[in-house]
């Protein structure tokens, strides 16, 4: 058994602010890499800019980070970081610019490699210094070594092999009181998503238990806000943070399975959100799974049964259906996978596949 997970992880109102001096010991200029609007309208960009300032160090904006970014966009950034002579990365957002910093991050440090890099097996993963700052309650991005992007050229998306933990996780609650209930609703889907593929998976073991067990703890706590049932208050924004940093912990040692295999080809078609996609393969997952197991994932998350589940899900993501030519799209794709195949911890082949994707159908 291992557990690894190197990135020192603050968690707390004005974590950015209160960690500055942490931050301004790794380097001298930083890249802040966001998405278009959410970290300035969320205050967690100005927040970066004054912990920045304060410690002397200067700054250049990258925010044209898309949802699902694209090796290109990558390469734009690496591009835009040179030119401004960084010796680090700040990433702040959801699951697309946190998973972008890492890449752009290995890209600066590399400056002599082309896009090619990104996907070279075996090659030196060394960075420049990251921090991440999450603004929603999914991606855990912030404390695994993931690095998702779209490959346009195989009209999917795909990890890359480089493990790149950040330096800092600054996890504070506060951004996701202006984030739109539907990113809230998606992202708490993929928080789960990744606490039961880390649970139901070929190499969980009594330390990715230990995290799913509490993560599905603190998740369940937010069930009747996610539903409408009360209104947020700063503790349920802190659980649902924590819910997903606890998941990434949990994926940062075993990976993800079959329903995030499923979920990368629906995604890049039918431009699903990343949660609503994974979320809508977890009935199948579960029902294919050991009745031991299914029970306790169940149980652990407050459900007492995969119809209870079905329906939150859809109560959250809606209830629409992907279409067969969809579903066997993602089947063929994920059976090509051999190494995605091999993390569930029952036997799967083709037939396995397509009751998983057509479970709810
Ligand atoms: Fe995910």
């Amino acid at each position: 058994m291992k557990f690894y997970m190197p990135t020192k992880l603050y968690q707390e109102a004005d974590c950015v602010w209160h960690h500055r001096g942490e931050i301004g010991q790794l380097g001298k200029r930083a890249l802040i890499v966001t998405g278009r609007h959410s970290a300035k309208a969320n205050g967690s960009y100005d927040d970066v800019c004054r912990a920045l300032d304060d410690q002397n160090i200067g700054h250049a904006l990258f925010d044209e980070v898309e949802e699902n970014p694209s090796i290109e966009t990558v390469m734009k950034a690496r591009d835009f970081g040179a030119e401004h002579q960084v010796d680090m990365v700040i990433g702040i957002g959801g699951g697309s610019p946190l998973d972008a910093a890492k890449a752009i991050a290995l890209m600066l440090k590399h400056p002599d490699e082309d896009r090619d890099y990104l996907y070279k097996k075996g090659a030196d993963s060394s960075t420049l210094p990251i921090v991440e700052v999450p603004t929603t309650c999914g991606t855990g991005s912030e404390v695994t070594p993931v690095s998702v992007l779209t490959i346009h050229a195989q009209k999917t998306k795909g990890s890359i092999p480089h493990k790149i933990f950040a330096n800092y996780a600054l996890v504070d609650g506060r951004y996701l009181k202006t984030a739109p209930v539907s990113v809230l609703h998606n992202t708490a889907i993929d928080a789960l998503a990744h606490l039961w593929e880390a649970f139901i998976n070929a190499d969980a073991d009594d330390y990715t238990h230990m995290c799913v067990a509490e993560g599905l703890r603190v998740w369940k706590r937010s069930k009747a806000v996610l539903l409408g049932e009360k209104p947020a208050a700063d503790e349920d924004y802190n659980n649902m943070m924590n819910a997903s940093a606890l998941a990434g912990m949990a994926i940062a040692q075993d990976g993800t399975t079959l329903p995030h295999g499923l979920s990368y080809p629906v995604t890049y078609n039918q431009h699903m959100p990343h949660g609503r996609a994974v979320g809508y393969f977890q009935a199948g997952y579960l029902a294919a799974a050991d009745k031991a197991d299914r029970e306790a994932a169940l149980t652990m998350a407050g459900f007492q049964s995969l119809d209870e589940y079905q329906h939150f899900y859809e109560a959250l993501c809606g209830s629409d259906k992907l279409s067969d030519q969809d579903l066997d799209y993602a089947v063929d794709v994920l059976s090509q996978k051999p190494d995605k195949l091999k993390k569930a911890p029952f036997s799967v082949d083709k037939g396995v596949l397509k009751k998983i994707a057509f479970f709810t159908k």
